[in-house]
């Protein structure tokens, strides 16, 4: 007999559940990540292949996720243990979990240093220092704030704290109210960057690079910009560690998993497009890179900002919004460690929020410190935090995304899915999943695991 509600608390509503994994999905992985990598990649193949990689991977292991949460009830690393027991198959399973905490540690500490550009963004835009901005300019202004260790430190301690006191309160109280505001407030001021790009910037040319796809760029790398493609769309979906699993846990059981999965899925892909309409205008009207790095947006938009009409404060609404964006998304990678160390460590959630605060907080230094002070140490040709970044998203997520659909393709008994998703035996919906979740999911991931490593050409050769 599985529980109906979770000792963590529950969503008050299906649309605040929708709102919570939308505020997780939705956040830096759209504004920050999905530009500069989709710039890094030479554009529309690239944004091709990542909507192809949403569509096919990301909806049914989203929907799958969602569905053990919602059965277990619990951490992932007990619900994974609790359900594969229940299965008759072997309670490593948890390790699974074990991985989506490390993939989540990972992820947090360099995602809160990020975090904290932005807060000191709000500052600087505040303060009205980009106006009339050039390019040169907003370079070297965002070459100083990385290469500041003390201001870097300042920043990512605050976005922790942030992150530390939602948690501490339990999610499903304090999430709930902030995202209802914070998703129509940044769709909308998207919109407006997006016409702005579109009157000042160079349009035509940002349409043609993120849409019309020219496969010829991605020739020379096409094994690691596919493998990229598919860890943004991990990374973007929230997917592989654990942090929609948890969400779904707090979820009624009477909800309809799949056309919730659909709707926090187009909106987080429509928040990426628009993203991307919003900065390569810019770029390309500015004589600017695309393809420049993780530093794109810090560079470009503080050149529209200075430019625009009202632009100190358009600009630091819009720093503020993706303040919010990123919390919301930080609150749910802390999430499943919390949870853990309340269930099998019997911590009270405030404890145990503060300790896994601290332990990301700590490695977070490390990340910083690779942007400066230790520039020099790199593994595999990258800093500590370029390091993380490609690893969990790349790497763990995909992983701990094949494992979620084996297990829910087939170590899970049929007739357990197709009660935990409400469907009529036999449904449509429920066979085209069981097919995507069983085959088309796990072999695309494992085939592009295998091109990026250039397995896949060897066979080719071969046969
Ligand atoms: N999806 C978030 C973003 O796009 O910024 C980042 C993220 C949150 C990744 C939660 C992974 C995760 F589990």
């Amino acid at each position: 007999m599985s529980s109906t509600t979770s000792i963590h608390g529950m969503w008050s509503s299906r649309l605040a559940f929708i709102l919570a994994a939308t505020g997780s999905a939705v956040g830096l992985g759209n504004i920050w990540r999905f530009p500069y990598t989709a710039g890094e990649f030479g554009g529309g193949a690239f944004v091709l292949v990542y909507l192809l990689c949403v569509a096919a991977i990301g909806i049914p292991i989203m929907m799958a996720e969602i569905m053990l949460g919602r059965r277990g009830r619990q951490s992932p690393i007990n619900t994974m243990c609790t359900l594969a027991k229940r299965e008759g198959a072997t309670p490593a399973w948890q390790l699974l979990g074990w991985v989506g905490i490390l993939a989540g540690f990972l992820i947090l500490s360099f995602y809160s240093v990020i975090a904290g550009w932005t807060l000191a963004y709000v500052v600087q835009a505040g303060s009205g220092d980009f106006s009339g901005i050039n390019a040169d300019a907003s370079a070297a202004f965002f070459g100083d704030l990385v290469g500041d260790p003390a201001r870097l430190l300042t920043w990512h301690t605050l976005f922790m704290i942030m992150t530390v006191l939602v948690v501490a309160r339990g999610v499903a109280s304090g999430l709930e109210k902030a995202v209802q505001f914070l998703m129509p407030a940044l769709f909308l001021l998207l919109l407006i960057m997006v016409i702005y790009a579109w009157q000042a910037g160079d349009f035509g040319a940002a349409w043609v690079y993120m849409f019309q796809p020219d496969f010829a760029k991605l020739e020379a790398h096409a094994g690691e910009a596919m493998l990229s493609a598919m860890g943004q769309a991990f990374f973007s979906l929230s997917l592989g560690m654990g942090a929609i699993m948890i969400y779904g846990s707090y979820l009624s059981s009477q909800a309809s998993i799949g056309r919730n999965v659909v709707i926090i899925a187009g909106m987080d892909t429509l928040v990426a497009l628009l993203a991307g309409m919003a900065i390569f205008p810019i770029v390309f009207a500015n004589g600017l890179e695309p393809g420049s790095g993780p530093g794109l947006i810090f560079q470009t938009l503080p050149i529209a900002f200075g430019q625009m009409p009202g632009g100190s404060l358009f600009g630091t609404l819009f720093f503020v919004l993706l303040v919010f964006a990123a919390w919301t998304s930080g609150i749910s990678l802390l999430e499943p460690m919390v949870a853990w160390l309340v269930e099998s460590r019997e911590f009270g959630r405030p404890l145990a929020a503060i300790l896994a605060g601290i332990a990301v907080w700590l490695l977070g230094i490390a990340c910083l410190l690779s942007l400066n002070l230790w520039s020099e140490f790199t593994v595999w040709g990258m800093g500590i935090l370029d390091l993380f970044d490609y690893i969990t998203a790349n790497v763990l997520l995909p992983l701990g995304g094949v494992a979620i659909a084996l297990f829910a393709g087939w170590v899970m008994h049929r007739q357990s899915s197709e009660q935990e998703f409400n469907l009529k035996p036999g449904s449509p919906f429920y066979l085209l999943w069981r097919l995507l979740i069983r085959y088309l999911a796990p072999i695309s991931v494992i085939l592009v695991f295998l091109d990026a490593v250039g397995f896949l050409d060897i066979i080719i050769e071969w046969i």
